[in-house]
């Protein structure tokens, strides 16, 4: 594993991400205005926040899937922002998970968790096999890896997906709304998956709307709204007793939907993750 240098004031070979004055604008549109922020190895750090607030698009950035406008960002102690940086090298240590499952549709559970081992780490057959029984297995689909993608429910195809990801021995997980394209009664099983694997102690940086999964599993939460993190604590203090009249009317909002105005942003946003667009 590498290590992150110690050339820097205040950066810890713990850091698993360092990210220093992000910032992001799509054309004129600046989305992400000034982010700074760490996650520590081991750590669980839950992005909340409106819709339109950025926050895939800092996740996103943090694995350069967008370019940053400005800034640096450190991932696994490589600097992903610098030109020279192997992206792919890197790449190979996170795991990411999205609203869509993405998985292959004419690849069995399976074999979508086998063909990036072998591709792209080198693994044997067999050795990859095992390492995606393993995972199936730790995500409660031992027995159905050669199911293909359209014969599983949609938290079931979540579940292959996060497993596919740990196959390949991420020391990092960035989960995008995991959840949120699911039907209710499905959500409980992804996130059981996740509370597992956050007990086990991987690095793990999520985007939800789960607040109950934020508050409970999250060992620090950042709020973000308008490009930048608002404020950011324990989920104790962020969730359980905010301080910013921002936060407050946000939590408002998503702890009981009776608040939702329908026009709001976050209302459009709700009704789409429903309908599964
Ligand atoms: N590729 C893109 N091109 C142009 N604008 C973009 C692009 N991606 C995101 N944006 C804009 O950037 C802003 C932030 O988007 P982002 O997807 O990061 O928000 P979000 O907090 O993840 O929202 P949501 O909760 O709806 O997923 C939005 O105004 C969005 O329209
Ligand atoms: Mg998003």
């Amino acid at each position: 594993m590498a290590t992150v240098p110690h050339d820097r004031p205040g950066e810890q070979a713990e850091d698993v991400v360092v990210v220093e004055g992000l910032h992001k604008s799509f054309g004129q549109l600046e989305v992400l205005s000034g982010i700074d922020g760490r996650i520590r190895k081991g750590e669980v750090v839950c992005v909340i926040g409106p819709s339109g607030s950025g926050k895939s698009t800092l996740l996103r950035c943090v694995n350069m899937l967008e370019e940053p406008t400005a800034g640096r960002i450190t991932v696994t102690g490589e600097e992903v922002t610098d030109p020279d940086c192997d992206l792919d090298a890197v790449r190979k240590g996170v795991g990411m998970v999205f609203q869509q499952f993405n998985l292959f549709p004419h690849l069995t559970a399976l074999q979508n968790c086998t063909i990036a081992q072998k591709s792209v780490l080198g693994r044997s057959e067999k050795e990859a096999r095992d390492v995606a029984q393993a995972n199936l297995d730790k995500v409660g689909l031992g027995d159905r890896g050669h199911s293909y993608p359209a014969q599983l429910s949609g938290g079931q195809q979540q579940r292959v997906a996060i497993a596919r990801a740990l196959s390949m021995d991420p020391q990092l997980m960035l989960f995008d709304e995991p959840t949120s394209a699911l039907d209710p009664e499905l959500v409980g099983d992804v996130l059981s998956v996740m509370r597992r694997l956050a007990a086990e102690g991987m690095t793990m940086m999520v985007v939800t709307h789960e607040m109950a999964f934020a508050r409970d599993v999250a060992d620090r939460v950042l709020f973000m709204d308008g490009g930048v993190i608002v404020e950011e604590g324990p989920p104790s203090e962020v969730i359980g007793n905010p301080a910013h009249e921002r936060t407050r009317t946000f939590l408002q909002r998503v702890l009981d939907p009776t608040h939702v105005d329908a026009g709001t942003e976050d209302a459009a946003h709700a009704e789409r993750h429903r309908s599964g667009a």
